[in-house]
């Protein structure tokens, strides 16, 4: 499992311009993270009343909408994609997996990462992704079989690797061939003590990025905490304004933006988050 206060802290690098690293609040990031509970994680943002298929104004369907709505535009395909941080879950991969030959899965806990690998082998305590695999199928209206979809994703997971965007080179110095897109869900924010940690985090996956590619990022609207079972993790509060400004300083051309407002029925006690933000981006010709 990657991990422990030292391997947070090592390495780090100055982003011209930004503040020194705070390497003491990134170490206790990831030490608050050691408790962090997948199946407590996927009740409260994965199962109802998050989970309302029957209304495109929910929260799950919104996001599962903006993602179909970004790869329908035909833009954004290629050999491989990357996903940052995908904790347990596979919803943000459903309407990506038309679009590449490979998909990499990553995460800092070790946790997260077998759950997904239990999920790929098809292991029968797997969390149950089949209504997001029929909405994404019906919203997409390509007729595709939702089993078929589901064992494309499977296909194309063949790799689930661990990752810590707190480092210059968040997979490690071995992997050096840059993906085509990047995806990312509530994640850089969700992992950063402070502003300046989340601008760098993303600079660093930022480099996982070939010159052009496009990244999908979603994430927690002005959110200080949430809840996946015992452990209680802070979030680093970011506004549109704060998330337009780090794309823009790491070099991003900014080619959709949404916000979501998170209704009072949806507010349910495992979180603060006031809404998310939907960005397609496209990374600059030269870095
Ligand atoms: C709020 S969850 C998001 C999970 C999933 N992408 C989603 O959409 O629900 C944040 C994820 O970031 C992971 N994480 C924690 N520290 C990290 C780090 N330093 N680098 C990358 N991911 C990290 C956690 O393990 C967790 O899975």
């Amino acid at each position: 499992m990657l991990g422990g206060s030292s391997r947070c802290c090592a390495g780090q690098q100055r982003t011209p311009g930004s503040d020194p690293p705070a390497m003491s609040s990134i170490a206790a990031v990831g030490e608050s993270y050691q408790k962090f509970n997948p199946r407590a994680y996927l009740q409260n943002n994965y199962m109802p009343p998050r989970a309302n298929f029957s209304s495109e104004d929910c929260v799950v369907p919104w996001k599962l909408r903006c993602l179909a709505d970004a790869f329908a535009t035909g833009d954004i395909h290629g050999r491989t994609l990357i996903d940052i941080g995908s904790g347990p879950t596979i919803y943000q991969l459903l309407s990506a997996c038309d679009h590449f030959e490979e998909i990499i899965a990553t995460d800092y806990l070790e946790v997260n990462r077998e759950v997904l690998r239990r999920w790929v082998q098809d292991e029968p305590d797997s969390f149950d992704w089949s209504p997001y695999i029929k909405h994404v199928c019906r919203i997409e209206g390509k007729g595709e079989q939702w089993k078929e979809k589901e064992q494309k994703l499977r296909g194309k997971l063949r790799q689930i690797l661990p990752i810590d965007v707190h480092q210059p080179e968040p997979l490690g110095s071995q992997f050096c061939q840059p993906a085509d897109a990047l995806v990312s869900t509530f994640c850089l924010e969700a992992v950063s003590p402070d502003r300046p940690s989340f601008e760098r985090a993303l600079h660093n996956v930022t480099t996982l990025l070939q010159p052009r590619g496009h990244f999908l990022l979603i994430g927690a609207l002005e959110e200080t905490f949430y809840l996946a079972g015992e452990a209680k993790l802070s979030v680093v509060p970011v506004s549109e304004p704060d998330v337009r400004e780090a794309l823009s300083k790491t070099g991003y051309h900014i080619h959709d933006f949404r916000t979501y407002l998170m209704p009072p029925g949806l507010k349910i006690g495992v979180d603060d988050v006031s809404g998310v933000f939907f960005v397609h981006a496209q990374k600059a010709a030269v870095a």
